[in-house]
């Protein structure tokens, strides 16, 4: 069993320490928020910024943390993002089920008609579980982002409440 608790700023060294090199703290979380090395502080900030993102922290049955994703809605639309599972619990469903709860969260609000991700292309396992979860892709963006010197591209996925509600 998984489940979502609010994100505390305690959870953020030990959700930092997921991230282990540059390469996945962009796969995680884009360009635009972090930089390289990260840090913990840098996470409690950028939560701290904005009243409308909605952190959370994903527990197993034992209360431990296994996971993080976050919440912000943009009009009639939620986004979800910087989904991540601890790297040492992968491949259990903690992935599946705190998604699973996240739309739940999401769709609790009446007015959220649907909620969006990115995910970069080659990020194969991630567009798996998305699509396994009703997930469609919406939109390509190409040459999204450099890392490395390799051209990323991102997808945008989106899932209306209809399709939840079917699914
Ligand atoms: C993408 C990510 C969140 C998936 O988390 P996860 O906990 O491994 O996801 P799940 O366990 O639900 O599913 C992963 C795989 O394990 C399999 N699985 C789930 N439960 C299982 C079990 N009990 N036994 C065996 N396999 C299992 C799933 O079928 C799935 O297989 P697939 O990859 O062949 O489709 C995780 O890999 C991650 O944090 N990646 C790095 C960050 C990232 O990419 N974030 C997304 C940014 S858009």
């Amino acid at each position: 069993m998984t489940d979502l608790r609010a994100f505390e700023p305690t959870d953020a060294p030990l959700v930092a320490s997921w991230i282990d090199s540059e390469e996945s703290l962009v796969v995680w979380s884009g360009k635009a928020a972090f930089t390289w090395p990260f840090d913990p502080r840098q996470l409690v900030a950028f939560h701290a910024a904005d009243p409308t993102r909605r952190p959370y922290t994903a527990v197993d049955r034992g209360g431990a943390p296994v996971g993080h994703l976050m919440l912000r809605s943009t009009g009639g639309a939620v986004r979800l993002g910087m989904v991540l599972v601890s790297p040492g619990a992968r491949g259990h469903g903690h992935g599946e089920a705190m998604i699973v709860a996240g739309l739940a969260e999401a769709f609790a609000s009446p007015e959220a008609d649907s909620v969006e991700l990115g995910v970069y292309a080659h990020n194969a396992r991630a567009m798996r579980l998305y699509e396994r979860l009703g997930f469609r892709p919406e939109r390509v963006d190409e040459r999204s982002v450099s890392v490395a010197g390799q051209w990323w591209d991102s997808v945008t996925m989106r899932l209306t409440r209809q399709e939840w509600l079917e699914s």
